[in-house]
Order: structure tokens, then C-alpha cells, then sequence
């Protein structure tokens, strides 16, 4: 049978540039400010840092390493090392399958507020808005699939012409309109309470679950422990350095994170509103805020431009971790595998969409669909693909022998990490997690 030709990036710049896409994302914008409102601000922030450089940063050059060193799709990486391992390979791909079924959910809520923005459409209560909106039968299910449309049109047309083609422009295009924004809101009366908030921590908040939620999102913005960076690394060229593209993404990542928040408590703090407010604070309390600022649209329409492009270039990552893998695994075209793919995930993401309306009721576990996989995925799936990771890599890979580097003793840290200390920090957290 004749090989498929392998498609690579054009350079590494594309590379780092498509890698901050695939990890700034909603996790940046939506999910990390509500979170670190939710738990204590400033303190939450220390310990995802913390997290972020000691921790992750390893999983985060070992899984590039795996797609760097062994060219293939996750599942078959882990085929290569042993056959029985493929079932963590699969385990990657139903991640990666589950994921986008609740993320494509927050591009729809997205979309449909680019267009009020849009339309100029005037919204008195937010609240009120957002609540019939996601209640809404018809409305949800159809911007979900919208986004998933926009999301399959870029994935389907390739590694170059799609992933880095849409990636160098919508990324500078983010970093720039979050300047701005950023610069905005400092400038609003009180802002500095915000920036108070952000960053003077407050000790006593630190508690177990707190440091899993951190692990977690941690781990989710900087997309490891689903095979979404085995699969870019995969693009590689064998001789690109992987510990310093690994330090480039993570920093960029987290900057990005601390500017979105940047961007957003100065201006909740401006208007006295609460930063606790979950999920909710950037579909009501940021338009309520928009609302009642000179060019409101306008900022309006900036924002969730910009949670757009971050949304679907990390939505484009996650799709094409489950697609190379269908063209490599089942020797299918691409055309084939998007399309096949886009088949399964609407299968879930359409009753996911419909989670705060019809499907309200359907409990698992005590959260509704859309909350359950967003859970299920960021605490228990991508800690436990990460472990498996962090194990295959310390105990059976050993990188100090494959790593061409002066400095042994640093592979000798890096691998006892791998081999002890992740995995026992891993396995903790979710154990207390889990507890509650
Ligand atoms: N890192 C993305 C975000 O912060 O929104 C989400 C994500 C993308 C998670 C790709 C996992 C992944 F493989």
C-alpha cells in the first residue's frame, strides 16, 4: 500500500502560532476569568502559574515529543510503543470526540451574540436574554451547528491551507483586539480593584478542589492529555526544538490568559458587579457592562470577535486530532473523516445544546449533559490521558535517551518527574478532587 504523504508546517512560527491557537481558547477567555472568580482571584492565579511551569509544562513537551519523534496519530504512537496500548490512544479520541460536543455549544452562544452585536439588536436585560436563549429549541441547536460548520470548513481543507492559514490570521488579529480591549478597560473608573483582585492573593482560600479545578484547567488551556498536540507536534520537522517551543506556547498561553482577565475585572469591578459569576460572566455580566459604555456595540462586537477567533482556532485543534486519526487509522480520505466525525459529534453536541432547555431535567451524576462533559472531560479524562502520558513517556520512552542534549542532568529532573512526581501529583488531585 502506498504511503500517504504526510503534511508538514511551512515553518515553526506556523507552528507556535497554530499551537497558541489550538491553546487559547474559550479555556483562556470564558472559562478562566468565571473560574478564578469563583475561586478567590488572585490566589487561584498563583496556584495555576504554579501548576502551569512546574507540572504541565512536562506532559506539554513529552506529548509533543511523542508526535515529533514517532510522525503519526496519537493511536497509533502509543500502537508503536506497544499494541496493547492503543486503547489509551483511543481514550485520547473519545476526549477529543467530547470535548468539542460541549465547546461548540459556547462558539453557538458566541455567534449569536456577534450578531446582536451586529444587528444593533437592543437588550435590556441580559439575564433574561441569555436565559431564553440557551432555553431556546431551535436557536441553540442551530448557532451550535453553525459553528461546528465553520469549524469542519476550516479542518477540511487541510493542514496548510486551512490550519495555518486561518491560525495566521486570526491570531495576530486576537492578540490585537485583546490589546486594545485590555487598554480599554483599565482605563474605566475603580479599575484597579480589578487588578487588586487579580493579583493580591489571599492564602486561606487554597483548598484541594481548588487546586484540581486549577490542574484542570491548566491542563485544558494548554490542550494536553487529549493527543491535540501529539497531533500538531506530528507536523513537525524532525529537528525543531521541542523544549523551547514547549516554554514559547506555555508562556504565551498563560500571558494571554492574565490579559483576558486583565481585560475583564477592571470593567466588572468599574460597575460594582460580582466576579463570581460563573459561566454567566461573559454571555451577561460583560454585555450588561457593554450595555452602558460609550460605543457599547462596538466594544461588544470586539469581544466576541475575539472569543470567536480564540474559540475556533482551538475548536480546529480538536477536530483534527480525531481526524488525522480517522485517515490514518481507517486509511480514510480527509474529506471522509470530516465529515464521519462531524456525523458523531453532532450527534452529542445537538442534545448538549439543549441541556438548559428540553434536556434541563436529565441529570448525570447531578449536572445537566452540557455540564457533565465539561466536567467529566477536564477532571477526570485529560488528568487521567495525562498520567498515561507522563507514565509511557518516564518509564518506557525515556527521553534522556533520546533527546540529543549537553545537559543530562536536566533530562535526569524531567524524567524522575515523569516517572514519580506527576503521576503521584495526578493521582491525587484526583482522588481529593473526585471527594469533593
Ligand atoms: N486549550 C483550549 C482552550 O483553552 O479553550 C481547549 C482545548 C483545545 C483543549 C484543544 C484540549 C485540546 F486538545
Amino acid at each position: 500500500m502506498e504511503e500517504r504523504k504526510r503534511p508538514q508546517w511551512s515553518s515553526s512560527i506556523a507552528f507556535i502560532i497554530a499551537s497558541i491557537g489550538s491553546a487559547v481558547g474559550l479555556g483562556n477567555i470564558w472559562r478562566f476569568p468565571y473560574i478564578m472568580g469563583e475561586y478567590g482571584g488572585a490566589v487561584f492565579l498563583f496556584i495555576y502559574l504554579l501548576l502551569i511551569f512546574t507540572i504541565c509544562i512536562l506532559p506539554l513537551i513529552s506529548e509533543l515529543f511523542l508526535g515529533k519523534f514517532f510522525q503519526k496519530n496519537i493511536v497509533s504512537v502509543y500502537e508503536a510503543i506497544d499494541k496493547k496500548c492503543s486503547i489509551f490512544g483511543w481514550l485520547c479520541i473519545v476526549t477529543a470526540i467530547l470535548i468539542p460536543c460541549f465547546y461548540f455549544v459556547v462558539g453557538g452562544w458566541i455567534l449569536n451574540y456577534i450578531y446582536i452585536s451586529l444587528t444593533d439588536l437592543q437588550v435590556a436585560d441580559y439575564t433574561v436574554y441569555f436565559a431564553d436563549f440557551v432555553k431556546s429549541p431551535l436557536l441553540q441547536p442551530f448557532y451550535t451547528i453553525l459553528f461546528l460548520i465553520l469549524t469542519v470548513g476550516i479542518t477540511y481543507r487541510g493542514v496548510n491551507k486551512g490550519i495555518e492559514k486561518a491560525n495566521n490570521i486570526m491570531m495576530p488579529a486576537f492578540a490585537v483586539i485583546l490589546l486594545i480591549l485590555a487598554i480599554y478597560t483599565l482605563n474605566l473608573p475603580n479599575a484597579s480593584r480589578g487588578l487588586e483582585f487579580m493579583f493580591n492573593p489571599d492564602f486561606s482560600k487554597v483548598n484541594m478542589k481548588m487546586i484540581l479545578i486549577a490542574l484542570g484547567q491548566a491542563l485544558f488551556t494548554l490542550s494536553i492529555g487529549m493527543g491535540a498536540l501529539t497531533t500538531y507536534g506530528s507536523y513537525l520537522k524532525k529537528d525543531a526544538k521541542i523544549v523551547r517551543l514547549s516554554y514559547v506556547l506555555a508562556f504565551f498561553d498563560t500571558l494571554l490568559a492574565v490579559l483576558a482577565g486583565i481585560m475583564i475585572f477592571p470593567a466588572v469591578f468599574s460597575f460594582g458587579l460580582e466576579p463570581g459569576a460563573g459561566p454567566n460572566l461573559v454571555f451577561i455580566t460583560m454585555p450588561h457592562i457593554f450595555n452602558q459604555l460609550p460605543f457599547g456595540n462596538l466594544i461588544s462586537l470586539m469581544f466576541f470577535v475575539l472569543i470567536f477567533f480564540a474559540a475556533i482556532t482551538s475548536g480546529i485543534s480538536l477536530l483534527e486530532t480525531s481526524v488525522l486519526t480517522f485517515i490514518e487509522k481507517f486509511n480514510m480520505s480527509r474529506g471522509k473523516a470530516v465529515l464521519v466525525l462531524t456525523g458523531i459529534i453532532s450527534l452529542i453536541t445537538i442534545p448538549t445544546s439543549l441541556s438548559y432547555g428540553i434536556l434541563n431535567g436529565t441529570a448525570l451524576c447531578g449536572f445537566n449533559l452540557f455540564e457533565f462533559l465539561d466536567f467529566a472531560t477536564s477532571n477526570i479524562l485529560l488528568p487521567f490521558n495525562t498520567l498515561i502520558i507522563c507514565l509511557v513517556v518516564g518509564w518506557v520512552i525515556k527521553p534522556s535517551n533520546m533527546l540529543i542534549t549537553k545537559r543530562r542532568w536536566c533530562f535526569k529532573i524531567f524524567n524522575f518527574a515523569l516517572k514519580y512526581i506527576i503521576p503521584i501529583v495526578l493521582i491525587t488531585l484526583m482522588y481529593f478532587g473526585l471527594e469533593g
